[in-house]
């Protein structure tokens, strides 16, 4: 089973990953969990999350990019579900042997991260791949949709094509 962890601030005003989401829904075996939509005050019920998860063979979380990193209900999420003695520590070995993938939309393109001391886009990798590792999960190629900003309608479709492409491709792999 792939579980979207979907986390859209606001998710009727989204374009690019309404599309994504859109798509993905029409495979088999895709669960979306908004977390917008089921968390509006921020409390969320992390023993439903942890056995969303554990159901799941693949781990997407989606969003669009904001400062540089995840939505705060992304963050909340990852500190509550992502728990000592479930995801790491003594016995925490509830997420070993799955995968995750990142799928982040950014209005930007490269030269929004060609700045700083530390440019480019693959640096903004760490901290999600970092607590993967930690947590045993296996650390799938991201999916960034750039420029989202400027991307028109057609475009935005076809990146939304290939990001179902990429989920189908994941699942034929797990068949074959
Ligand atoms: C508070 C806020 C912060 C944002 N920060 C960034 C950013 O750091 N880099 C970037 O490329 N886009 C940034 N954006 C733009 C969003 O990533 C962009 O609007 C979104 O990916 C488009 O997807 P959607 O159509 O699904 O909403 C920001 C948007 C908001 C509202």
């Amino acid at each position: 089973m792939i579980l979207i962890i979907y986390a859209h601030p606001y998710p009727q005003h989204s374009h690019a990953n309404k599309r994504m989401i859109e798509l993905a829904r029409t495979l088999e075996n895709v669960e979306v969990r908004s977390l917008y939509e089921l968390y509006p005050d921020f409390n969320i019920d992390v023993a439903a999350e942890q056995e969303a998860v554990s159901r799941a063979d693949l781990i997407i979380w989606q969003h669009p990019m904001q400062w540089y990193g995840v939505t705060p209900l992304l963050k909340l999420w990852i500190d509550k579900v992502l728990s000592h003695g479930w995801a790491y520590g003594h016995g925490g070995t509830a997420l070993h042997g799955k995968s995750v993938m990142w799928a982040v939309t950014t209005g930007g393109g490269e030269n929004h991260f060609n700045i700083g001391s530390h440019p480019g886009f693959d640096v903004l990798c760490q901290p999600l791949q970092a607590t993967a590792l930690y947590c045993g999960l296996n650390w799938l190629p991201p999916c960034a949709v750039h420029y989202t900003f400027v991307c028109d309608d057609e475009t935005l479709q076809a990146q939304a094509r290939h990001y179902k492409q990429r989920l189908l491709e994941w699942q034929e792999a797990q068949h074959g």
